[in-house]
């Protein structure tokens, strides 16, 4: 099957004058199927980030090619990389991210407009599924961290996009709350077949996915599926 995202020979140098000993990622090779729940698991400073922010074209690689449901990312151009960003892929943060003078309701719909789908009953559908109904109209200061996490999740799914990229999504919550935020992130996911990629130095967030990417300063050194981890 064609995967919706691949790497081939991916650097990223964030000093061009340092060797390559000093580089971010270090010519990483990915394929990730449509569907799949990965979570790309590695120390502080292994190259989570930057890999995520290369594959939502946030940040350009050094060198190498990446590829976003066929598209080559290089050849989108700034335009297209913001299209595709806004239409088809989703992000959820360690800080929850929200907007702090926007209702609930306003940062997910902001979320539908960009993506040039302004459909109101989507989004409170959205925050239905994430169990916030009732709480459309508080702003992020009055909500929990797990309940913030839940308006940051319900922002990106309600796009319907084909990818969600989460960067260390539990990493501010406390190990309850973080398990529902996960089971809530990668449920619906599978649910609807969406593709999720979950950026983790925590072995918890890793038992949520389908297949673990482990990282070492700026490779990928070990995969491993859902089904070998419990042995
Ligand atoms: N904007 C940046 N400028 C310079 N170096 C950076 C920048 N972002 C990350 N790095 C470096 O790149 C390496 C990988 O960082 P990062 O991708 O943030 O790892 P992780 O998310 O796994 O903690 C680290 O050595 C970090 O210091
Ligand atoms: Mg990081």
């Amino acid at each position: 099957m064609e995967p919706v995202i691949r790497t081939i020979d991916l650097w990223k140098r964030y000093n061009q004058t340092e060797g390559n000993n000093s580089a971010a990622l270090r010519g990483i090779n990915l394929r990730i199927a449509a569907g799949e729940v990965v979570a790309l698991y590695g120390k502080s400073g292994s190259g989570k980030t930057t890999l995520l922010n290369l594959l939502a074209g946030l940040d350009r690689p050094t060198q190498g090619r990446i590829e976003v449901e066929g598209q080559d990312l290089e050849s989108l151009g700034e335009a297209g990389r913001t299209r595709l960003r806004r239409k088809r892929l989703g992000f959820v943060f360690q800080f929850f991210n929200l907007l702090p003078t926007l209702t609930v309701f306003e940062n997910v719909f902001l979320s539908l407009e960009l993506a040039g789908k302004p459909d109101r009953e989507a989004a409170r559908e959205a925050l239905r599924a994430v169990g916030l109904d009732g709480k459309e109209r508080r702003f992020p200061h009055e909500l929990s961290g797990g309940e913030q996490q839940r308006v940051a999740i319900a922002r990106a799914i309600v796009k319907e996009p084909a990818i969600i990229l989460a960067d260390e999504p539990t990493g501010n919550l406390d190990t309850h709350t973080g398990e529902r935020v996960l089971d809530l992130l990668a449920g619906r996911c599978r649910h609807h077949g969406t593709t999720l990629i979950m950026a983790t130095h925590s072995p918890l967030t890793c038992r949520f996915a389908d297949r673990m990417l482990r990282m070492v300063d700026g490779l990928v050194i070990e995969e491993r599926s859902g089904e070998e981890k419990q042995t």
